[in-house]
């Protein structure tokens, strides 16, 4: 069995991968930036509950500092948490740019780099990552209004890509597209559940292997275009 850390735990992907790791005999680190918005999770002796706001390098350096005192080894860090202020360029201002990149950049960046010590030998570090961070498939998403959000992701994929070069070799780190996803974030129109998302989702994290490293798929592990 395996120890998940998860942001962003308290709805949406990261509250379903949260409960489906769990029902599958996992232990999870699940984290929210008001531990007062988590739902109910089933198995709650496997899980361990924690304080992370992301935009606060406080925040952090305390969760890390915790993790570390606690001894506790992770399996998985899932970077989860993120936003998508639903923009577009001629609009964007530079507080909604400097927000996405905080939240869906630097955030994962700072993290991972704070708890890189208390992760196991054969670690993944997974970046939840976006179809509209495609460079290749920009085109496809024309018109929407995901300018920062699309750039805030498009560089997370360059700091996975940069990341898979240090990891030792039976460690992966990969971007992983969710797909459109019916959460506060994707919307009532968007296809799938979160709960079937995150099922697919466990499944193909529990088999990455280091021949995954430096991978951008979707949750079934089909590769996506950088
Ligand atoms: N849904 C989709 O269609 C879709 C598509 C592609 C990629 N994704 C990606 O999948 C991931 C999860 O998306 P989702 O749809 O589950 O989103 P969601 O329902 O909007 O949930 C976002 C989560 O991130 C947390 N979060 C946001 N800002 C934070 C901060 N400053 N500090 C700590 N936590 C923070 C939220 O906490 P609060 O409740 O406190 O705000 C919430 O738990 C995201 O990275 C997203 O970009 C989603």
């Amino acid at each position: 069995m395996a120890t998940f850390l998860i942001t962003g735990a308290n709805r949406g992907i990261g509250a379903a991968l949260t409960e489906s790791a769990l029902s599958a005999g996992h232990k999870v680190i699940a984290t929210s930036r008001d531990l007062g918005k988590m739902p109910d999770f089933k198995h709650n002796d496997q899980l361990t509950l924690l304080p992370l706001e992301l935009t606060s390098d406080d925040s952090i350096n305390q969760f890390a500092k915790t993790l570390i005192k606690k001894k506790i080894e992770i399996d998985y860090l899932i970077n989860n948490a993120g936003i998508s202020l639903n923009n577009h360029f001629f609009a964007a201002t530079k507080d909604e740019l400097e927000y996405s990149l905080r939240v869906n950049l630097i955030a994962p960046f700072l993290l991972t780099q704070k708890v890189f010590q208390v992760l196991s030998k054969q670690a993944k570090i997974v970046q939840l990552s976006s179809g509209a961070a495609s460079l290749t498939n920009t085109h496809q998403f024309k018109g929407t209004p995901l300018d920062t959000y699309a750039i805030s992701k498009s560089a997370l994929n360059m700091f996975t890509l940069r990341l898979s070069l240090q990891v030792s070799s039976e460690q992966a780190v990969v971007a992983i597209s969710p797909g459109w996803v019916k959460t506060d974030m994707g919307g009532d129109q968007a296809p799938d559940t979160p709960e079937y998302v995150a099922a697919k989702l466990l499944d193909t994290l529990l088999n990455i292997g280091p021949e995954d490293n430096g991978t951008f798929i979707d949750f079934a592990k089909k590769p996506i275009d950088w």
